[in-house]
């Protein structure tokens, strides 16, 4: 219902926005064009009661979770954002491949300055050949733990799930809330050398569940009727932390990963990333009752703080009592429970077959991991609270990466010097045994070095890339994300890469856009460089992207038109 009026209100005013903007021109370029979704996005402030506590917290008009972006696939999305809080924004559209329009990716620094407060920016991309459950949430800061949404895009008109069509369908936004300020919030963290703070609660759809202070009503609830098939849009919208999902008593279908169709994997529960999808069904099959979806913390590191409590939500049988028991979610599993991880992950494999890059021209071999640096302040008692009285960095071959004043695209486009380097390493400048030889404690140099360093790649490579996850400091779980592109994950295991021993599926991998790189581990990606831009590849986990562990990817033009990136749109915000 929701949809349909959505779709209402925006047909008629695209039919507005088409006579005063001419953007008839960019529909007729493409032939198998779908329609124009138009959105206003107003970044506004919204006053919530949560956890016992009132503030103010960052949304996009005035909704949290934001609104929903409905869509069909080889649709345009046109979304005007229009800045009407005290901090910058932008807005980055988790999962679009965005083919040859990175001027509205989002990312802030990367493609565009952020949106300053009384600015506006219109982000047009087109959906081509994409289909399933994304996102979208804020590249600034760390606003994304409360400006976040989906963006569902449903198969051309006609085209059916290729399963059996549920009965419903509900969208499930995991995240983490905090009472304070996150722009404050991350200034501080950043200052300190050290971890963040834990958040204050997990949530489901923005509701911390009973589990917590002041919260018994404040639960989110999907009433079912029994005998039917429910599909759960799960979306991993967290910060800093990565987490299992359940519902009690019911078995999880996955059907769909990052917004591409998998077969079909049966299972008792989920972990999700920041920066993942998952479409499950769920067959309201038990007895009648109400019954808890359950979402709780995967942490993977050594020594790390952590919200430990439950958020719960309510999987409610029509005919279930107002106080029915609440079944627990006893599946969780424990916060390390790796194995259950792997699980999942072997689970994922690609609906479709046969696409997978069987030639490699461009080998790549990236570390990830974190670090310690010597501590430089003359305050080292404010600023120096990492490990051993260091400052804590997170890095890719040993490199953290320095978010620019000037977004490396337009330096790139402009070719103005200064902004960024193109000597980020293929391979790690040293080999070693990286999961277990690392160096972990001072007075070994566990420091990385730092700048705005860029991968080149031309276009059309054919690119491997290993993930090699490290035990500097501690192992863990990573997250890692590329802009721009879906890669098929085609391998991964536990310790070091061996080229000798790894194993790799060419056939079914999944196609993902974030792969979370098994702690102490490794992963092995593939995907051919098409999409012309500067696109970032980052750990979702946001305080490590802050610490460094990040790259730019720059995707140069090929031949003529098609392959290159158009000039940037007139309304580009400058810094
Ligand atoms: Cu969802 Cu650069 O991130």
């Amino acid at each position: 219902m929701v949809k349909l009026v959505t779709t209402f209100k925006y047909a008629l005013l695209s039919l507005l926005y088409l006579y005063s903007h001419n953007w008839l021109h960019v529909m007729a370029q493409s032939p198998k064009a779908g329609s124009t979704r138009f959105y206003d996005f107003k970044v506004q402030l919204l006053e919530v009661n949560k956890l016992c506590n009132t503030r103010n917290i960052v949304t996009i008009n005035q909704k949290y979770p934001g609104p929903v972006v409905y869509a069909q696939e080889d649709d345009r999305v046109i979304v005007k954002l229009t800045n009407e809080s005290p901090y910058n924004a932008t807005i980055h559209w988790h999962g679009v491949r965005q083919i040859l329009s990175c001027w509205s990716d989002g990312p802030s620094y990367i493609t565009q300055c952020p949106v300053q407060p009384g600015q506006s920016f219109t982000y047009n991309f087109t959906l081509a050949g994409q289909k399933g459950t994304l996102f979208w949430h804020a590249h600034f800061s760390w606003l994304r733990a409360t400006v976040y949404g989906a963006l569902i895009v449903y198969p051309k008109k006609g085209v059916p799930y290729p399963f059996k069509q549920p009965y419903e369908e509900h969208i499930v936004i995991l995240g983490e809330y905090w009472q304070q300020d996150l722009v404050q919030l991350e200034k501080t963290v950043m200052a300190s050398g050290t971890a963040a703070p834990i958040a204050d609660a997990y949530t489901i759809n923005g509701h911390p569940g009973p589990k917590y202070n002041c919260s018994a009503n404040d639960v989110y609830k999907i009433d079912v009727l029994p005998g039917k098939t429910y599909m759960l849009r799960l979306i991993g919208a967290l910060l800093n932390m990565e987490s299992f999902f359940s519902i009690a008593n019911h078995k999880l279908t996955i059907v769909e990963a990052d917004g591409e169709y998998t077969k079909p994997f049966t299972t008792d529960q989920v972990m999700l990333g920041p920066g993942q999808t998952l479409n499950v069904l769920v067959t309201a099959d038990q007895p009648i009752g109400r019954y808890s979806m359950a979402m709780g913390p995967y942490m993977s590191a050594q020594h790390v703080a952590f919200q430990n409590i439950t958020s719960i939500a309510y999987f409610q049988y029509l005919g279930a009592t107002q106080n029915s028991v609440v079944l627990p979610a006893s599946l969780l599993p424990r916060f390390n429970d790796n194995l259950a991880v792997k699980t999942v992950m072997d689970g994922l494999k690609s609906l479709e077959t046969g696409n997978v890059p069987k030639e490699i021209d461009t080998n790549l071999f990236f570390t990830v991991g974190m670090n310690v640096n010597k501590c430089g302040s003359r305050t080292p008692k404010q600023n120096c609270l990492g490990v051993n009285g260091g400052v804590m960095a997170a890095s890719m071959n040993n490199n953290s990466f320095i978010r620019p004043d000037t977004p490396i695209l337009q330096a790139y486009y402009d070719h103005t010097n200064g902004h960024f380097t193109e000597d980020f390493p293929g391979t790690p400048l040293k080999f070693y045994d990286f999961v277990n030889g690392a160096p972990n404690s001072p007075p070994n140099n566990t420091g990385s070095t730092h700048g705005t360093r860029t991968k080149v790649l031309e276009y059309g490579s054919r690119v491997q890339l290993i993930l090699q996850d490290t035990g500097t400091v501690t192992t863990e779980n990573h997250p890692i994300h590329l802009h721009g592109y879906s890669f098929y994950v085609v391998g991964y295991g536990s310790g070091n890469y061996n080229p000798q021993t790894a194993s790799f599926n060419l056939v079914d991998p999944p196609y993902m856009n974030t792969i979370g790189v098994p702690v102490g581990g490794w992963a092995a990606i593939r995907f051919i460089a098409d999409n012309p831009g500067v696109w970032i590849m980052h750990c979702h986990l946001e305080l490590h992207f802050d610490w460094g562990l990040s790259v730019a990817f720059i995707v140069k033009n090929g031949q003529g038109p098609t392959e290159t990136l158009p000039n940037p749109p007139p309304d580009m915000p400058r810094c």
